[in-house]
Order: structure tokens, then C-alpha cells, then sequence
């Protein structure tokens, strides 16, 4: 008898307790995840609205630009003051008209969720080719181009267009770091798990505080900048299973660098 009060009353004591503790963690478990889940539809919902009205917009936009760049070469034609103060006018709104574009491209580039078409290939010629598309701009600027390429890499699965964006991305950054001239170093190297590019300028580099937000998007620093520039890159990286990342020193320069799986397989 004695035996069957002290089962009950630590059954009592300890094991409702715990069980109520437990079920309580499981219910407040599965609240956070229902919570989680229903947040990351919304994200996914706000950006897909997002995306529709980008291209909304863009339509419009495109039909400002043909109708400016009419009335510039209309513009173009008449003499006079008055024509010329319309001329100039009519340029500003068509630049401002691009920037829209741009900003709205970026955006698109950014919000939408694309699938890979990977390919195998080889990391050396991917990054000369956005090497050799940059070039003619960075020579003008005085930036002297330091390539080093590891000949030995194992080709690579990729998605040849994305990576090059990221890429072209991390450099446009250099360049734009470096106004004044400088050097830029492009360097690709691998070990048995990855190959790493590395992106190395002597620009202006990037203050302590801001480097953890340098790859938040619409962070950006730059006048005309839409600071989706390294969230892109940083985005399509991570499609990739690889990394980015980074070391500066304020006016000494940066070193982006880029990692990426050569076992990738993306499901
Ligand atoms: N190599 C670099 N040297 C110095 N600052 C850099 C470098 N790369 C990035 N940054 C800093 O990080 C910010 C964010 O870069 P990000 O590329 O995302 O946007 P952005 O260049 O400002 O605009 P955009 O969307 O046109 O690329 C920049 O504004 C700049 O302050
Ligand atoms: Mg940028």
C-alpha cells in the first residue's frame, strides 16, 4: 500500500511535471516552426508580388524611352535657345529613365529564382572572359590587371552565366573602388574540395563597421549604387554551394573571395 502511495505520489510530483514540460516544448516547437514556415511563404509571396511589379513598371518605363529618344532627335533638328534648353531637358529625363531600368533589372536579376543549367567547364576561361570584358574600361582608369591562374583545375559544374555575373559583380566593386588607379588581381587556386578565385584590389577598402553590411541588399555606399551588387553575387554563390568572402582594410584595398565545391551536385 505504502509501496503504491510513493508510485503515486512521485508520478505526482516528477513525471506529470515533466510530461506537461515536454508536450509545453513540443507545442511551442511546433508554433515557432508553423510561425517560420508561414513567414518564409509571406517572404516568398512579397516577392513574387515584388517581381510582377517590377515588370509592370518596366513596360511603361520602356515606352518613355522610345517616346524621349524621339523627341530628342525631333529636338535635335530645331535651332534656337529654346530648343536647346528642351534638348538638354528631355537628356536628363531619359538618363534618369535609364537608371530606373537599371535599378529595376537589378531587381529582377535579383528576386528571381532561377534554375541552374549546370555545365562542366573550366574556372580559368569563365573568369578571363569577364576579365576580357572589363578590360578596355579598366585600362582607361589606369588599373593595372594582375591575373594568376592555377593551370592544373578540375573542371568545375557551373552555371557559366551566373557565375560570370557574380563575378563580373566583385570586380565592377574593385573598379569602382579604384578612381584614381591601382592594381587589380585576379588569382584562381583549388585544393581537393574546391577552387577558390580570388579578387584582390588596392582601392579604397571598407570601413570595420561596414563590412557585415556590405551583402544586406539595397546596402550601398555608391550615389548611383543599388547595393544589389554582392547580395546577387553572394545569392547565386550560395546556389552553387559555395562561398564568398571577404577581407579590407580601409585605403589599402579589398580581397573578395569566391569558393565553390567541385564535387557539386545540386538536387
Ligand atoms: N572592392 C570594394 N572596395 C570598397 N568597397 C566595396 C567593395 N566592394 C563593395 N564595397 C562596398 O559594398 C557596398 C555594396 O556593394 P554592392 O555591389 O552590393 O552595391 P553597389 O556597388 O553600391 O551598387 P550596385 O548594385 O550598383 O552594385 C558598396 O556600396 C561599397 O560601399
Ligand atoms: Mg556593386
Amino acid at each position: 500500500m505504502i509501496q503504491y502511495f510513493i508510485g503515486a505520489a512521485v508520478t505526482c510530483t516528477v513525471f506529470i511535471p515533466l510530461a506537461f514540460f515536454i508536450i509545453r516544448r513540443a507545442v511551442d516547437k511546433t508554433r515557432e516552426l508553423e510561425k517560420r514556415a508561414m513567414h518564409s511563404e509571406r517572404l516568398a509571396f512579397v516577392g513574387t508580388l515584388a517581381g510582377g511589379l517590377a515588370h509592370e513598371i518596366k513596360n511603361p518605363l520602356s515606352t518613355f524611352s522610345i517616346n524621349l529618344q524621339l523627341l530628342m532627335e525631333e529636338m535635335q533638328s530645331r535651332k534656337g535657345e529654346n530648343g536647346n534648353k528642351a534638348y538638354t531637358r528631355i537628356q536628363a529625363l531619359q538618363r534618369e529613365v535609364h537608371r530606373l531600368e537599371e535599378i529595376l533589372n537589378d531587381f529582377l536579376r535579383y528576386a528571381k529564382g532561377q534554375k541552374l543549367e549546370l555545365e562542366n567547364c573550366n574556372i580559368n576561361e569563365v573568369v578571363d572572359d569577364v576579365v576580357d570584358f572589363i578590360t578596355p574600361e579598366i585600362k582607361q582608369k589606369k588599373i593595372l590587371i594582375l591575373k594568376s591562374y592555377d593551370l592544373h583545375l578540375p573542371y568545375c559544374r557551373i552555371d557559366v552565366n551566373l557565375i560570370k555575373q557574380a563575378i563580373l559583380n566583385i570586380v565592377i566593386n574593385a573598379e569602382q573602388a579604384m578612381e584614381q588607379g591601382g592594381e587589380l588581381m585576379i588569382r584562381t587556386s583549388c585544393n581537393n574540395k574546391f577552387i577558390q578565385i580570388d579578387i584582390t584590389d588596392t582601392g579604397s577598402g571598407i570601413p570595420k563597421d561596414s563590412l557585415e553590411k556590405i551583402f544586406q541588399v539595397y546596402y550601398s555606399t555608391k550615389k548611383t549604387g543599388t547595393g544589389l551588387g554582392l547580395p546577387t553575387a553572394k545569392r547565386i554563390i550560395e546556389e552553387h554551394k559555395g562561398m564568398v568572402s571577404v577581407l579590407s582594410e580601409e585605403d589599402k584595398g579589398s580581397n573578395f573571395s569566391i569558393k565553390l565545391p567541385i564535387d557539386l551536385k545540386i538536387y
